[in-house]
């Protein structure tokens, strides 16, 4: 298993996303140049407190939910894309001589990595890309260098191998919530360039926001935020148990008092976070404003939440769906996938990492 953050691509291979909620996975294939074909992708749940803060704590559940997410594709292939969680990985951009050989230059990373991570370094999984020529001296390279905890690498990876998987490719979330971004950069105007973009992935218990300016992340932040807490009322009001809540939330079937008591005010939560994530990206970087709001994560398929978002934030909202230009593989159901969508973005990074 390489711990590559940064490598291009691999032959085919899944995109895992496994996060508080559920395993999610993606396939995808390449239709002609540039295009992707959706082949498959599924979503099984994860039962509570397997994950927590992103950790796996409950192995065998999650690698359960894994064989049960991979048996639901309905694959043969098994070399899978996994993601950290963006909390468990240390970044930093430090700048080198422009000369140096590989070799030399692992070295200086191992020593500029000495420096700011908080752990033995024998402990830790580091790896590094050249981004380009410095900004103002012909003679250097900035690098960016990311570290993480063998431990969170290892958890992960054995819930994907305990389920008979292979694992080819360890990324980072964010990382790959970009990749797919950039599917879903062709449906704003002018494809995203010199736009503002704040990327909100609200899951079962964190907001993530990820700002992007000319296509590229400039900020990222992660607010207690989540759907989870829809659900939470949903048992309370109307005794259920976390599945049939979960169940009733997607399928409908609730007292008439859920759209007004219930939905209502958790979609009006959800608009004055997204509005508080926004004022804090402004008053805190150089950039006042923003252009476009892509919402994700599961919570973005609740109906018309764009709507309520739009008027909140007074940003132009749309609700992510990477797939939306591919071809669909016979496996996929056809009305079932943009209600899906914004939940599978990170699934679908990872995935496009196995495609040319
Ligand atoms: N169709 C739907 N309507 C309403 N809510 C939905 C729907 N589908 C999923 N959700 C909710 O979205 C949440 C799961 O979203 P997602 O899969 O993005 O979370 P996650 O990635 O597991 O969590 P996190 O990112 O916090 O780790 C759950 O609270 C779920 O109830
Ligand atoms: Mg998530």
């Amino acid at each position: 298993m390489k711990f590559d953050f940064f490598n291009e691509s691999t032959p085919p291979l899944i995109g895992v996303d496994i996060s508080t909620s559920a395993v999610k996975m993606v396939e995808l294939s390449t239709a002609g140049k540039g295009s992707y074909r959706l082949e498959g992708y599924s979503i099984a749940a994860i039962p509570k407190d397997a994950i927590v803060d992103g950790n796996v704590s409950g192995l065998e559940q999650v690698s359960d939910a894994v064989k049960l997410a991979w048996k639901l594709l309905g694959t043969r292939e098994k070399r899978t894309a996994l993601a950290l969680p963006s909390a468990a990985v240390i970044t930093k951009k430090v700048l080198m001589s422009a000369g140096l050989r590989e070799i030399d230059m692992e070295s200086q990373v191992e020593a500029e990595a000495n420096q700011y991570i908080p752990f033995p370094l024998e402990e830790v999984n580091i790896d590094f890309q050249i981004i380009g020529p410095a900004p103002n001296n012909v003679d250097e390279v900035e690098v960016l260098i990311a570290a993480a905890r063998k431990e969170k690498i290892e958890d992960r990876v054995a819930a994907a191998e305990d389920a008979g998987l292979k694992v080819t490719v360890m990324d980072v979330d964010t990382y790959a919530t970009e990749a797919a971004y950039s599917l879903i950069a062709n449906q704003l105007p002018n494809a995203g360039k010199d736009q503002t973009v704040m990327i909100v992935d609200v899951g079962a218990v964190m907001m993530h926001i990820n700002v992007l300016h000319n296509n590229v992340s400039i900020y990222t932040r992660e607010q207690a935020f989540g759907g989870g807490q829809l659900t939470q009322e949903i048992q309370r009001r109307f005794g259920l148990s976390m599945e049939e809540a979960e169940i009733a939330k997607r399928k409908g079937g609730l007292p008439d008092s859920y759209e007004s008591e219930v939905l209502q005010p958790f979609m009006q939560s959800l608009s004055t976070e997204v509005a508080r994530a926004l004022q804090f990206f402004t008053s805190s970087t150089q950039y006042n404003r923003v252009d476009h709001m892509v919402l994700a994560g599961g919570c973005a398929a609740i109906p018309a939440i764009e709507v309520m978002v739009q008027d909140r934030t007074q940003v132009n909202t749309i609700v992510a769906n990477p797939f939306q230009s591919m071809s669909l593989g016979s496996r996929v159901k056809q009305q079932q996938v943009a209600i899906d969508a914004p939940a599978l973005i990170i699934a679908c990074g990872l995935a496009m990492r196995g495609v040319d």
